[in-house]
């Protein structure tokens, strides 16, 4: 088993509250351990143009509560190319880092994936807003965008309320409905709109009258960011049912904010999982969350696999929605 000497760490892709909550944890647990830490900046990119410092255990003070990620963020086009995959190793080399831990979605262990065929070990937390990672249950960030977009979408409520009218809200997720699901079931949507499954426009006009019909003054209706036009979908149910209706697409606050205490937790078991792995000379996993435990797998597997959209859940909501 070959010794850690130097752990590297990056985020790659959207940010996510608890990122920093991670990297806190994995420079800790590393130096803890003895060994060196080297934050690279703006992903894949950072070690290809061979932006990285030192990090000590001061330099992950007080991030603990805030969102974005201190390493900063990309999505490098460079690294897809074998160039960029190469100079990366290079640079990787030159600082003496052995191991690094990635933090991201799918397209960041895709890096992962690639840079670990040249010899470099890696570890990948995810950590993204849109629980789009099929691996694990939860991933960093989620929870914290979930509570954002809820404090959002109450906000609408309140002025939908007043005016009696409909508001078709457009939650980030990318393909996945997951948030919208979510909050959804959580703010009493009347329906969510989401890729995973077919909608009826003309069925959920139907719905909204036959409501009220029985006195129900306002409503919501929660669109997942890979349908779309939000706006269209609002300027129909409003010729469709006579009821006013506008659309908001709440964007990237989602992404923003100080994370929830979920992520924070999740974030820190997470980082000091990664280094224990790396510490009994395992490599080349994805970290997940099953049930209460942190397992891993091994980064192919967990790229191969396929999550399945909350059926239940959409269910309930409309079944609580009447
Ligand atoms: O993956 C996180 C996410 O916020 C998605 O929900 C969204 O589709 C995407 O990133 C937006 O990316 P960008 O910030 O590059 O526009």
């Amino acid at each position: 088993m070959s010794e850690i000497r130097t752990v590297g760490i990056l985020t790659s892709g959207g940010d996510a509250p608890g990122m920093n909550a991670a990297i806190r944890a994995v420079t800790r647990a590393s130096i803890a351990r003895g060994y060196k830490v080297m934050g690279i900046r703006k992903g894949y990119q950072g070690l290809i143009d061979g932006d990285m410092f030192e990090m000590g255990a001061r330099d992950v003070s007080d991030i603990v509560q805030r969102g974005g990620t201190m390493l900063y963020t990309a999505r490098s086009k460079k690294f897809t190319t074998e160039e960029g995959i190469l100079l990366a190793k290079k640079n990787c080399d030159e600082a003496g880092i052995d191991s690094l831990v990635c933090i991201g979605g799918d397209g960041t262990f895709r890096g992962a994936l690639d840079i670990s065929k040249h010899g470099v070990k890696c570890i990948c937390i995810p950590g993204t807003i849109d629980n789009d990672i099929a691996c694990t249950d939860y991933t960093i960030g989620f929870d914290t965008a979930l509570n954002t977009a809820l404090e959002m979408i109450d906000r609408i409520k309140d002025t939908e309320m007043s005016h009696s009218r409909c508001s078709v809200v457009e939650v980030m997720g990318r393909r996945a409905g997951h948030i919208a699901v979510n909050v959804g079931v959580a703010t009493g949507a009347v329906e969510v709109i989401t890729v995973e499954r077919p909608y009826d426009l003309d069925e959920i006009c139907k719905k909204m009258l036959e409501q009220k019909a029985t006195g129900k003054s306002h409503f919501e209706i929660i669109v997942a960011e890979g349908v779309g036009n939000s706006e269209q979908i609002s300027n129909y149910i409003q010729e469709h049912t006579g009821i006013d209706s506008r659309a908001t697409i709440l964007g990237h606050v989602q992404r923003g904010g100080s994370p929830t205490c979920t992520d924070r937790v999740i974030a820190a078991r997470m980082g000091c999982y990664a280094v224990e792995l790396l510490g009994q000379g395992i490599s080349n996993r994805v970290i997940a969350v099953k049930g209460s435990r942190l397992v891993d797998y091994d980064i192919v597997e967990a790229l191969g696999m396929k999550k399945n959209y909350d059926e239940h859940l959409h269910k309930l909501l409309g079944d609580l929605s009447l």
